[in-house]
């Protein structure tokens, strides 16, 4: 059974590992749902959701499949991508927006209160304590458990703080960026935020299942877009895989195990999400927790993936100021 930590300050006890369901989307898939519950029979209770995923499917997704099992999840959802009638994506995280997103969320929930719930990006055009204002609003009327915030830099996560007290910030962290290590890691200690990683598997590169641009569906804009996976980075980082590869074979472990096991390694306030609709995958992510690292160990991943080391940007060109779900 996974391991539960506390998420920050919440009084949320979540597994040490979460599940990412950006992917998961039509409650008709027989092997998505088994995911589902094999996660929940092997101790995971943390599901990543957001309303932007599948444009609310994700959601909906957990509201028809959950049931019964609703109350052994901490369920977290997202507010502030707004996709408006003609399906245009925009940041809009004013507080009418919020307010409607959220009474929508829950209807595709398919529950009373969301136990976490993230502002998934800093809006540019709503002052940042205005929109944590209208979400702490949620909390007192009891829609929401406690507040998150997404890919805020470190002076934003101490703002939103300020306004209502975050339980955890999420934000890219992984073998391929680090750079959370230098600037948001050291906030998150300092006020008692868990860290939520989220593409710990650097969209599967880990996973050993991308070995060619081909591997990336033509339809995966997310990663079709990301300078990592464009062909100038692609081979050099391909290349850095050899290495995890080795390091993986001394552990007994692979090379995805690997990178949720250095990040498990960091400490019980980081949180890896990483997404998996296979039940394949879903299983030999959770035997990651059956890898501990020596501290030597965990040292020689760091020499060998230092912050920088991948190619095409620390977060694969995706700044945290553009959409990024
Ligand atoms: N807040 C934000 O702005 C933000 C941004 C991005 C993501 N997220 C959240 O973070 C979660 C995780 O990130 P992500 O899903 O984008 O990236 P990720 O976890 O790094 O990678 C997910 C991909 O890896 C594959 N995979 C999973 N386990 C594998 C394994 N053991 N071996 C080989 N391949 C494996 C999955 O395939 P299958 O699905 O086929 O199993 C999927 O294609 C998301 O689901 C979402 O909840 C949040």
């Amino acid at each position: 059974m996974l391991k539960k930590v506390s998420l920050g300050r919440s009084g949320l006890s979540v597994s040490c590992l979460g599940l990412g369901a950006n992917a998961l989307l039509d409650p008709g898939e027989a092997e998505w749902v088994a995911t589902v519950n094999e996660a929940l029979d092997q101790g995971l209770n943390f599901i990543d959701s957001a309303a932007i995923y599948g444009m609310g499917r994700s959601e909906s997704f957990f509201g028809a499949v959950l049931g019964e099992r609703r109350r052994d999840v901490v369920l977290a959802s997202k507010c502030g991508i707004h996709v408006d009638d003609a399906g245009k994506v925009a940041i809009d995280a004013s507080p009418d927006t919020i307010r409607r997103e959220c009474d929508e969320s829950l209807q595709r929930l398919n529950t009373d209160v969301i136990d976490l719930y993230y502002l998934h990006q800093v809006p540019k055009d709503t002052p940042l304590e205005d929109s944590i204002g209208a979400m702490a609003d949620l909390v007192t009327a009891g829609k929401v458990r406690n507040l998150a915030i997404c890919n805020a830099t470190a002076d934003e996560l101490r703002r939103a703080h300020a306004t209502h007290p975050m339980a955890a910030l999420q934000t890219e962290y992984s073998l391929f960026t680090r750079e959370p290590e230098t600037d948001l890691l050291p906030v998150c200690r300092e006020l008692d935020i868990a860290l939520v990683a989220y593409g710990p598997l650097a969209y599967a590169f880990f996973g050993g299942g991308v070995r060619s641009r081909e591997d990336v569906p033509a339809g995966d804009a997310w990663r079709r877009s990301n300078q990592r996976f464009q062909d100038n980075a692609f081979d050099h980082n391909l290349a850095l895989l050899d290495e995890l590869t080795a390091l993986a074979a001394e552990v007994g472990a692979t090379t995805g195990q690997l990178s949720l096991a250095w990040l498990l390694a960091k400490g019980d306030d980081v949180i890896p999400i990483p997404g998996s609709r296979q039940l394949k995958h879903l299983r030999e992510n959770l035997g990651a927790f059956d890898i501990p690292l020596t501290p030597d160990q965990v040292a020689r991943i760091d020499a060998a993936f230092p912050p920088g080391v991948a190619q095409g940007g620390a977060r694969g060109g995706h700044s945290p100021q553009v959409a990024d779900f």
